[in-house]
Parts: structure tokens; C-alpha cells; sequence
């Protein structure tokens, strides 16, 4: 019995010394101290052993069990060390290698233009409104006294949602939507979509953005319009800036007239950018006609009022230097990017 347990503790060091990993120990824990392991295999036999030798054997049995027990806890310590360290080593940081760039956003030319175009109008005293896309023909067409049989009203340039309602052509839309509801002193820009039934070429988009404004209020004139859209024009292009009317016709304005301003890349002279005019078209504009003020409910005897269409993009193009407008909408990070 003695051999036995000498041979079995033997063994069971040697081996618990080779083990390389926490199961494998665990394994031999289980092989030799377990339900069906050597040692109560060895308890088994005591049975057979006699009686005044049985405290003798089983104090051995302990001893052997005991030793076994420390060896594997000292070896368990180990590994457990040796797992942790594997794991720190993996975990380490190198703190010299180039930190990950983070790409930062760029406003789209369209929103750098109009958050100008809002400072240079909210600056003067307007507020800014928005109306709805899908807009009813009533204030797309009928209330800016634009009559049922305009070529405006053709389905080759309007998508129409049904009978009575399109995707708005134009923002003055919005003109009719506050009259409507706003007794004047009225003084409004009105930024957004509008839609017209074009092919996309690098000066035309089925859907691009316009910029409305109106201002209505007692002894309103012309030479009011003039001078709001000459400050605009200044502080939009630069104070060299000069303006210049062309008669012209809308249906909701009379007078009415389309504006230029000087080119700002040659003052004028005439160049590749403004086409060698000197000159370059930015928004129609007119002294608000009294059938639309008289639809909307204002009294066009006591007050008058102007209005004006921008472009959006057309101001974005130039102020940017932009070439064609379908990169406007292609947002390409590569274009973005340079803003
Ligand atoms: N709605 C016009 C267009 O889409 C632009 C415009 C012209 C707006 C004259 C106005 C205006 O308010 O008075 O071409």
C-alpha cells in the first residue's frame, strides 16, 4: 500500500509539473482525486487492510492526498498568472502609433449660401417663413394672379398632383399664404424646394430652391426696392457691387423687372464668368401687383408692397465659382469637401 501511494503521488506531481493550461489540471485533479480517481480507488482497498493498521494507512492516504492538493494548488496559481499576463500582453497599447483622423462635416454650398442670405435679410428686419412643397394650384398660380390658360400652368413645366394640387413651381407661393393671414407691416424671406418638370443639364434640375421675399407696409415704393436689393447685392457680392434693372413681366408683379449686378470677378469689363457682359442676372423682382394684394385680403389703397425671387443655387454657383449645377446634387465628399 505504501509503494502504491508513493508511486501515485510520484506520478501525480510529475505530470501536475508538465501541465501547460487550467484544464489539463483540472483533468489530473479529477484522474486522481475524483469519485473514480487513483486515490479513492486506493481508499477502496482499505478494507483489506487490518484493523490496527487501518489509522496508519489512512494517516498515509491523507498525507499523499494532502501533498497532491498543494502541488496543485501552487501550479493553478501559476497558470492563472501565466493566463493573465497572455491576456495583458494582447491588451497593450501602443501609445506612439498615429491617432485615427476624424473626418469633420462640411456645409453643402447651398446652405453656406442661404444661411448668408438669411443673415443679410433677418439683419434688415425680415423673418424667415417656409411653406409647403405640395402646394394647392390655388396658391401656386390663381392667388398671384396667374390665369388658368399661362404657359407656367402647362404640364410640361408643373407636376401636377391632381387637378388642384402641384409640387410648387415657385416659392412665392408662400407671398399668397401669409397675406393671407398677416395684415401688413409684412416683411418675410421664404427659402425652399420647388419643382418644375426639366431635364438635368449643368443649368437645370427638376427640383432646385428659390429664396421669396416680401415686404409690405404703407408708401412702399419702388425706389424701396431698389435700395433693399442694392444692400443685399453689396453685402452678398462685395461693397463694388452695383445693380441694374431690366424690365421685364410676372404676373403677380407690376411694374415688374429682373436685376443684375456687376460681375464681381472683372467689376464689369467683361469676362469668362459673366459671359463678357459684365453684367450677371440674379432675381426677378416687382412692386406687388394690387389683384394679389386684393385676393389675400389687403387693402392694395392703403398699403403696397415688393417682392423678389432668388435663386438659390444660381447665387451658390457664383458666389462659390461653381461651373455646373449638378454638382450641387451629386454631393460627392470629394466636391463638399472644399467648403
Ligand atoms: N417666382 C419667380 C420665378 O420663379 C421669381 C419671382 C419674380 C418672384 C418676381 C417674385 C417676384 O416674388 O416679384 O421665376
Amino acid at each position: 500500500m505504501k509503494e502504491k501511494l508513493k508511486a501515485i503521488q510520484e506520478e501525480a506531481l510529475s505530470k501536475i509539473s508538465d501541465v501547460a493550461d487550467l484544464d489539463n489540471l483540472y483533468k489530473i485533479k479529477v484522474d486522481i482525486l475524483g469519485k473514480k480517481g487513483q486515490l479513492t480507488e486506493v481508499l477502496k482497498g482499505m478494507k483489506d487492510v487490518a484493523p490496527e493498521d487501518r489509522p496508519k494507512v489512512g494517516q498515509m492516504v491523507n498525507d499523499t492526498r494532502k501533498t497532491i492538493e498543494e502541488k496543485l494548488e501552487t501550479m493553478k496559481a501559476q497558470l492563472e498568472e501565466k493566463a493573465l499576463n497572455a491576456k495583458l500582453a494582447k491588451e497593450v497599447i501602443d501609445v506612439t502609433l498615429p491617432a485615427n483622423k476624424n473626418e469633420i462635416g462640411h456645409k453643402h454650398p447651398n446652405t453656406l449660401a442661404l444661411e448668408e442670405m438669411e443673415r443679410i435679410f433677418t439683419g434688415m428686419g425680415y423673418e424667415v417663413v417656409e411653406g409647403p412643397e405640395i402646394e394647392f394650384d390655388y396658391y401656386n398660380f390663381e392667388a398671384l394672379n396667374i390665369p388658368a390658360d399661362h404657359p407656367a400652368k402647362d404640364e410640361q413645366d408643373t407636376f401636377y398632383i391632381d387637378k388642384n394640387i402641384v409640387l410648387r413651381t415657385q416659392t412665392s407661393s408662400v407671398q399668397a399664404r401669409v397675406m393671407e393671414n398677416t395684415q401688413p407691416p409684412i416683411r418675410i424671406i421664404s427659402p425652399g424646394r420647388v419643382f418644375r418638370s426639366d431635364a438635368v443639364d449643368a443649368t437645370h434640375s427638376p427640383s432646385f430652391h428659390q429664396v421669396e421675399g416680401l415686404a409690405i407696409d404703407k408708401n412702399i415704393n419702388f425706389a424701396d426696392l431698389k435700395g433693399t436689393l442694392a444692400d443685399f447685392a453689396k453685402e452678398l457680392f462685395g461693397p463694388e457691387t452695383k445693380i441694374k434693372f431690366r424690365p421685364h413681366h410676372f404676373p403677380f408683379t407690376e411694374p415688374s423687372a429682373e436685376m443684375d449686378v456687376s460681375c464681381f470677378k472683372c467689376g464689369g469689363k467683361g469676362c469668362r464668368f459673366c459671359k463678357g457682359e459684365g453684367w450677371i442676372e440674379i432675381l426677378g423682382c416687382g412692386m406687388v401687383h394690387p389683384n394679389v394684394l386684393k385676393m389675400s385680403g389687403i387693402d392694395p389703397e392703403k398699403y403696397q408692397g415688393f417682392a423678389f425671387g432668388v435663386g438659390l443655387e444660381r447665387i451658390a454657383l457664383l458666389k462659390y465659382e461653381i461651373d455646373d449645377m449638378r454638382l450641387l446634387y451629386e454631393n460627392d465628399a470629394r466636391f463638399l469637401k472644399q467648403f
